[in-house]
Parts: C-alpha cells; sequence; structure tokens
C-alpha cells in the first residue's frame, strides 16, 4: 500500500485544554474511524484543522503540536477571520445550504468566495510541502472542493482521490451558483470522486454536461486530456465499536432504568446534529399529530429528541434552535401534564455509550432529514440491536434510504404521512418487526466503514495515473 495522505478540513481529534496542560483526544466521527486503519497501515499523514486553538498559550500550542506529531496529524491552524469566512462563510452559508436544496438560506451577496479559494490554496500548499512521489492523496468534503484542481496544476502525475460527503444536487440546484464552473473544475483534477449514492452520481453527471458541456459515461469523463472516474461508495459505521456495547452489561441495565423510568410508555428516539436539514420540525410536528388525531396515545409516548449543538456562530443555526425551542414548548404545553410531558428534549452532546443506551432503550427511530448525503444515525442503530427489535422510520431523502428499504421509508415533507409512519411503527407485530431489523443489519455488517475506506482506496489505487501512463510527468 502506498503512503496516503488524508486531507479533510477537520483533523479527526479533539483538543482539550486543562488548566496548564491540553490533551488532544482521536475523535470517534465515521470518518476518523473509517480512516484510521488506513491512515495507520499505510504510516501516512492526515492533513487538517486542529478547530480553535487560539486561547491556547505558547507552551499549550507546543504540546498539541507534538502530540499531534505522535499521531501523524499535520495541522492547518485557520485565522478567527478564516473561520468566520471560510469555514462558516463560504463552506456552511452557501455549500451547504446549496447542496441541501436550501436556496433562501443562501445569503444574497456571496462576499466569502475569495477567502474560501485562498484557503483552498493553504490546504493544496500544505499537501504538496508533505507530498513525497507514490503518495496516494485523499480529500474530503465540500469545504476542499478547489483543492483537487489546485494540487493537478503542481503535481500532475499524483494519484488523487476526492469524497463528497453531503448531496450532491441536481444541476438545476446547482447552475444557481455563481462560482459552479470553478468548483466543477476543481473536482475535475480528481483521478477518482466518490458520493454516497448512484443519484448524486447521476446528479453530478448532469451538471458537467449543463455548465462544461462534458457528455460523460456516468462513471468516466475526460477533463484536460486525463481520466477522470466517479463513483458511489455508500459509507457505513463501525459496526465492530456498536456489537460489544450493545451488549455491554453496564449499558444494558442504564437501558433497563431508563425502560423501568418510563413505564408503561413506547419510547420514540431522534438523534440529530442540530441542524436545518435534520427535519426536526416536522418531526415534532408528526409527533404533534399524533397526539392530537390518536387520544389513546396521549401519557402513552416518550419521545426523546438528542440535539447535538453544531455551527452555533452561522445565524441559522441559532434561528433554528429557537424554533425548535419553541415547537417543543409548545407540544408538552398542550399535552403534557403534571408528572409527564410527551418530548423529552435534550440539547447536548452524548458519548457513545450513552448513545448505544438510548439506541437500544427505543421502539421508534425517527431518522427524517428533509436531505441528508447519507445518515449514520440510522445505521448506527441498526448496529446498536443485536436483539433484532426497534423500528426504523426513515426519510427517503436522506442518502441511506437507498440502501435501507427495510425501514419505514417516509416523505419527511408530509407531516400527516410521518403520524402515519410512526402509528405504524408502533403497532408493527414482533415478526415483522424482526424480520425488517434482521435484513437491516446484515447490509449495515456487509458495508461498515472499513468496506468504505477499503473500496475507495482499492478503486483509487488500482487505476493508473497520468505518471504511470508516461503521458505527463
Ligand atoms: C457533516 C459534514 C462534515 C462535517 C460534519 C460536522 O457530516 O459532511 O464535513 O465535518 O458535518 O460539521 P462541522 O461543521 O462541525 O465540521
Amino acid at each position: 500500500m502506498s503512503r496516503l495522505l488524508l486531507v479533510s478540513n477537520r483533523l479527526p481529534v479533539t483538543v482539550k485544554a486543562e488548566k496548564d496542560s491540553v490533551s488532544v483526544v482521536r475523535s470517534s466521527g465515521g470518518l476518523a474511524t473509517g480512516l484510521s486503519r488506513p491512515h495507520e497501515r499505510s504510516g501516512g499523514l492526515w492533513l487538517g484543522w486542529p478547530g480553535d486553538v487560539s486561547r491556547l498559550t505558547d507552551a499549550q500550542r507546543a504540546q498539541v503540536e507534538s502530540q499531534l506529531t505522535g499521531l501523524r496529524c499535520v495541522p492547518l491552524y485557520l485565522s478567527a477571520s478564516e473561520v468566520s469566512r471560510f469555514y462558516e462563510g463560504y463552506s456552511n452559508r452557501v455549500l451547504w445550504p446549496l447542496c441541501h436544496y436550501m436556496l433562501d438560506r443562501i445569503p444574497r451577496q456571496d462576499r466569502d468566495w475569495e477567502i474560501y479559494r485562498k484557503v483552498n490554496e493553504r490546504f493544496a500548499d500544505l499537501v504538496v510541502r508533505h507530498y513525497q512521489p507514490g503518495d496516494t492523496i485523499w480529500v474530503h468534503d465540500y469545504q476542499l472542493m478547489l483543492v483537487p484542481g489546485l494540487l493537478r496544476q503542481r503535481l500532475p502525475g499524483a494519484r488523487i482521490g476526492y469524497f463528497h460527503h453531503i448531496p450532491f444536487p441536481s444541476a438545476e440546484i446547482f447552475s444557481t451558483l455563481p462560482r459552479r464552473q470553478e468548483l466543477l473544475k476543481g473536482l475535475l483534477g480528481a483521478d477518482l470522486i466518490g458520493f454516497h449514492t448512484v443519484s448524486y452520481v447521476r446528479h453530478f453527471s448532469g451538471s458537467l454536461l449543463r455548465q462544461l458541456g462534458l457528455d460523460t459515461d456516468i462513471d468516466r469523463i475526460i477533463w484536460d486530456g486525463r481520466e477522470v472516474r466517479v463513483g458511489a461508495f455508500p459509507m457505513g459505521i463501525d459496526v465492530s465499536a456498536f456489537e460489544p456495547l450493545a451488549r455491554d452489561s453496564g449499558i444494558l441495565e442504564e437501558v433497563a432504568t431508563l425502560r423501568r423510568k418510563a413505564e408503561g410508555q413506547r419510547l420514540l428516539l431522534g438523534i440529530d446534529r442540530l441542524d436545518y436539514t435534520k427535519g426536526i420540525p416536522r418531526r415534532l410536528l408528526a409527533v404533534q399529530r399524533l397526539l392530537e388525531r390518536e387520544p389513546a396515545w396521549r401519557g402513552r409516548l416518550r419521545f426523546i429528541q438528542v440535539a447535538v449543538p453544531s455551527r452555533t456562530q452561522v445565524d441559522a443555526y441559532a434561528a433554528y434552535r429557537e424554533k425548535v425551542d419553541e415547537l417543543v414548548g409548545r407540544i408538552n404545553g398542550t399535552y403534557g401534564s403534571v408528572t409527564n410531558v410527551p418530548v423529552h428534549y435534550l440539547y447536548r452532546s452524548f458519548n457513545e455509550r450513552q448513545l448505544v443506551g438510548l439506541y437500544r432503550a427505543a421502539d421508534v427511530m425517527l431518522v427524517t432529514p428533509v436531505r441528508d448525503g447519507m445518515n449514520l444515525v440510522a445505521k448506527e442503530f441498526c448496529a446498536a440491536r443485536p436483539d433484532e427489535d426497534g423500528v426504523l422510520v426513515l426519510s427517503e431523502f436522506a442518502g441511506a434510504a437507498a440502501e435501507m428499504d427495510s425501514a419505514l421509508i417516509v416523505n419527511a415533507y408530509d407531516v400527516e404521512a410521518m403520524a402515519d409512519a410512526i402509528e405504524t411503527a408502533l403497532e408493527m407485530p414482533e415478526d415483522e418487526r424482526r424480520s425488517r431489523m434482521r435484513a437491516l443489519r446484515e447490509g449495515v455488517k456487509a458495508r461498515d466503514v472499513h468496506w468504505w475506506a477499503a473500496s475507495f482506496i482499492d478503486r483509487l489505487q488500482g487505476l493508473k495515473t497520468m505518471a504511470e501512463k508516461g503521458l505527463k510527468s
């Protein structure tokens, strides 16, 4: 295996500052676990932003640097203005809503493009500085869409992959972006471009045709005298890490305690980053609708919604939080009693053990984003259910729906249909619950995150580079 240079906006670590010392802890997120094996085996480097370290002293910074070196991570520090204009600005105020079909959330005037381009150049410079001939470079996600093209200019013979972790929108939507051509050309610097689903691959091809006049074979494009491959690689989760937790006796005791406290009630669960793509308000309205139209469920449902704080400096997220707070208050005000409320809303982060406990306790898991690249929560829920029970209600607008057709698939814009699906899930006979869950678990196990990383890397490393073809050096 050649040395792997992984490039993502965030490094797979969290920097935790204590009084005098500071520690760098590995993250447990999807990308971090999925790429940890190839990162270690290849002896390569991971380049990215370690998060905000502006409050650290010089001595603490030095500690962070040495711990990062130990993990073979190379930091790229973002200034306060880069955080606000590259990360919060162009990445999360423009590209994020665009790829999630939310054009009305994009500011009318885009002022952050230049900074986006400059930060992408800084990433490319850092990669070039660490590149050794024979390395494989793998760039991740929408924050870095120009990096493959910038690298191609400077390292024409390099092997470069890119993976887009969020939806790629239809050509109609993508064409509204003033910088649409620059971004497409940036991606075409790669040898292999990966998406979660075949639909996103089609959308991407549609944009290439419309914007650059490229008539593609769907998975093969000739651009600038080079061949670029495109493919669907659905990301999975680290099933081997979830299985033991889901059987852990300490966690099972907590599950029993939670179930005892909710005696006589059925548990509905939602777990999301607090993001306007996740469909939390419509999900709440569906629960409200069910209580409104079926008085028999009143007092017998407990909906636990975990909302993990995210991108809190972006105004749309603050406004969304207020909307969710208000809805929760309204539903609890209407259907709560002095001893019980229907919605248990928890705005904070949970660790993996706590999450597995919640997954294991739930009767029905509600994953109803209005748009989502993949959604790994749906997969985590199934991996956490070795008891083969629990029903997954899944939005057709999550990439995961393309693979998980044994879930109850719903239109997340249709509140009434979601209320119906929740009721169907609550009343589903045990044998149907089991057969659906068994099928879901098989898929989740067969295509885990290690399978995902290995299939992308194998495909990329199996392609002949320009240097190997002797076309250019
Ligand atoms: C999504 C994106 C990732 C991003 C993550 C968390 O999953 O695809 O690129 O890292 O959200 O968002 P944040 O803005 O905190 O990095």
